[in-house]
C-alpha cells in the first residue's frame, strides 16, 4: 500500500501499528478544512510560480470532485489512507493523475493539519457563539416573564435574603456573557495561519503567506515556524474555555435540579427534559439537568488530557500532538448539545410561586430589621446584635417575625415604631436593594436591558450572528 511517506521504507508497517497511529477514524471530520486549505495553497503555489495556473486549476477542479464525494457520503476509504491529508491526497490522485503531487511542494502535513484544525475550529466557535447566545435569550425571556416572583436567595444553601427569581436567572446571564467574551478574545488566537510553516523550518517556496491567509480568511501570520506547527495553545484555551461554560452550565443545572425536587417544588421541568423511571411510576427526572451537570467532568477532562498530552514534549511537531482531536471534537459536540438542552429546559420551564413563598422563612427579613434600627440611627452593629437576640426569641416563641408584636419588639428597642411591620414584607426587602446591580424591580429591569444589549440581543437581528 502507498503510504506518502514509503519511499524510505522496505519493510510493511505491522498492522496493530497501522491501527495504532492511524487518525483517520476521527480526523476525516476536517475534510472540508482539509480541502479548503488544499485549494488556497494551489492557488498560492500558482502565485509564486511554482505551479502553472492550468496545473493549479486541474489540482483545484479535482478537489472540487473530492470534496463532492464527501459532500454526497460517497467518499471511499482505502487502506493507506492514515489520515485525512493522506486521503483527500490519495484521491485526488486518483482522479487528476500525477500533477496531483505537485499540491504538497513545500508543505508538510504539520503545517497542514494546524491549518485544518483552526479552520475547523473558527467555524464551530461560530455556532457555540449562537448556541450561547440563544441560552441567554432563553435567560431573558423566563426572567421578563417571572420578573417579579420573590424567592429565597441561599448562601451555604440557607436561606439568607429575598430575591427576584428573575435576578438568580440573570445572574447566569452573566456567566455566559463573560463566556462569550473570553471566546471572542481566544478566537484572536485560533485565527492565525500556520501554512506555509512546512514541517517546522518554514517554506523554501517563495509563498505569499499574508495573501494566503486572506483567502483562507485567517486575520494573521504566525511568525515562527518552529512555534506555529507545535502550538496547541490555542486549543488548550478553547477547552479551558469550554470547562468553564460547562461549569456554569453544571451549576445553573444544580440549582435547578435542587429547586425542582419535591422538598423545594419551586419549578417544575417541562415532560420535554424529562423522564421516568422503569420501575418507579410516580417519577419524573431532571435527566437533561444531571446529563448537562456529568458532562462537565468530561469536558473538564478533555482539557485536563491536552494539558498532559502536550506537557512533556520537546520542540514542534510530534505525534503526540495527534492526541489533540479527539478531546477538541468530543468537547464541540458535547456542548453543541448541551447549551441548546439548556436553553431548552429554560424557556419551557414553570415556575411556582406559591410554593415558593410557602418555603420562604420570615428570619430572612432579619437584615431589614438591623436596617431599620440603622436608620433610625442605632449603629450597625449594635442592631445586628439586637435582632439576633430577636431572632433567638422569636424562634423559642415560635412567632415569625413579620408577626412578632410591636410590644415585644420595643422590649429589645424603643426605636421600634407601629412602621416596622410595613419594613418586614419579602417585596420590600428585595426592592429596596434598588442600586445597579441589586434585586429591585427598577435594577432588574436595567440589569434585562443592559444583558440584551451587551449580548447582542437588542433590536438588530443581525447582531448575535457574527
Ligand atoms: N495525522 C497527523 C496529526 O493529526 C497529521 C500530521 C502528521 N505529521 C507527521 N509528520 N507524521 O497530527
Amino acid at each position: 500500500m502507498a503510504q506518502l511517506w514509503g519511499g524510505r521504507f522496505s519493510g510493511e508497517t505491522d498492522a496493530l501499528m497501522r491501527q495504532f497511529q492511524d487518525s483517520i477514524s476521527f480526523d476525516v471530520r476536517l475534510w472540508q478544512a482539509d480541502i479548503d486549505g488544499s485549494m488556497a495553497y494551489a492557488r498560492a503555489l500558482a502565485r509564486a510560480g511554482v505551479l502553472t495556473e492550468e496545473e493549479s486549476d486541474v489540482i483545484q477542479d479535482g478537489l472540487d470532485a473530492v470534496r463532492a464525494e464527501f459532500a454526497q457520503q460517497q467518499f471511499q476509504l482505502k487502506p493507506g489512507d492514515e489520515d485525512i491529508h493522506s486521503a483527500v491526497e490519495r484521491r485526488l490522485k486518483e482522479l487528476i493523475g500525477e500533477v496531483a503531487g505537485k499540491l504538497h511542494t513545500g508543505r508538510s502535513r504539520n503545517d497542514q493539519v494546524a491549518t485544518d484544525t483552526r479552520l475547523w475550529l473558527k467555524r464551530n466557535i461560530a455556532t457555540l457563539r449562537q448556541h450561547l447566545t440563544g441560552l441567554q435569550a432563553a435567560i431573558i425571556a423566563t426572567a421578563q416573564e417571572h420578573l417579579n416572583v420573590i424567592m429565597p436567595g441561599y448562601t451555604h444553601l440557607q436561606q439568607a435574603q429575598p430575591v427576584r427569581f428573575s435576578h438568580w436567572l440573570l445572574s447566569y446571564g452573566w456567566q455566559f456573557q463573560r463566556d462569550k467574551e473570553r471566546l471572542d478574545d481566544l478566537t484572536r488566537r485560533v485565527d492565525v495561519l500556520p501554512l506555509g510553516s512546512a514541517a517546522m523550518a518554514g517554506n523554501p517556496f517563495p509563498i505569499d503567506r499574508p495573501a494566503l491567509a486572506r483567502d483562507l480568511g485567517f486575520a494573521a501570520v504566525s511568525s515562527n515556524s518552529m512555534d506555529a506547527v507545535a502550538d496547541r495553545d490555542y486549543l488548550l484555551e478553547f477547552l479551558s474555555w469550554a470547562a468553564i461554560v460547562q461549569v456554569h452550565l453544571s451549576r445553573l443545572a444544580e440549582d435547578l435540579i435542587i429547586y425542582s425536587s419535591r422538598e423545594f417544588g419551586f419549578v417544575e421541568l417541562d415532560d420535554a427534559y424529562s423522564t421516568g423511571s422503569s420501575i418507579m411510576p410516580q417519577k419524573k427526572n431532571p435527566d437533561s439537568l444531571e446529563l448537562i451537570r456529568g458532562k462537565t467532568g468530561r469536558v473538564i477532562g478533555a482539557m485536563t488530557g491536552l494539558f498532559a498530552t502536550l506537557k512533556g514534549q520537546p520542540s514542534t511537531y510530534n505525534k503526540d500532538s495527534q492526541e489533540d482531536k479527539e478531546p477538541l471534537f468530543d468537547t464541540v459536540d458535547t456542548l453543541n448539545m448541551t447549551l441548546p438542552i439548556a436553553a431548552g429546559v429554560i424557556r419551557t420551564l414553570k415556575v411556582n410561586p406559591s410554593r415558593i413563598y410557602d418555603k420562604m422563612d420570615s428570619t430572612m427579613l432579619a437584615t431589614e430589621l438591623a436596617d431599620y434600627l440603622a436608620q433610625k440611627g442605632m449603629p450597625f452593629r449594635q442592631a445586628h446584635h439586637l435582632v439576633g437576640q430577636i431572632v433567638q426569641q422569636s424562634i423559642a416563641l415560635d412567632q415569625p417575625l413579620n408577626s412578632f408584636p410591636l410590644a415585644a419588639y420595643q422590649k429589645f428597642s424603643p426605636l421600634f415604631e407601629r412602621d416596622v411591620h410595613t419594613w418586614l414584607t419579602f417585596n420590600r426587602a428585595a426592592d429596596r436593594r434598588n442600586g445597579i446591580g441589586g434585586t429591585g424591580e427598577g435594577s432588574v429591569l436595567e440589569q434585562i436591558d443592559l444583558l440584551r444589549e451587551q449580548a447582542g440581543l437588542d433590536d438588530d437581528p443581525d447582531d448575535n450572528q457574527d
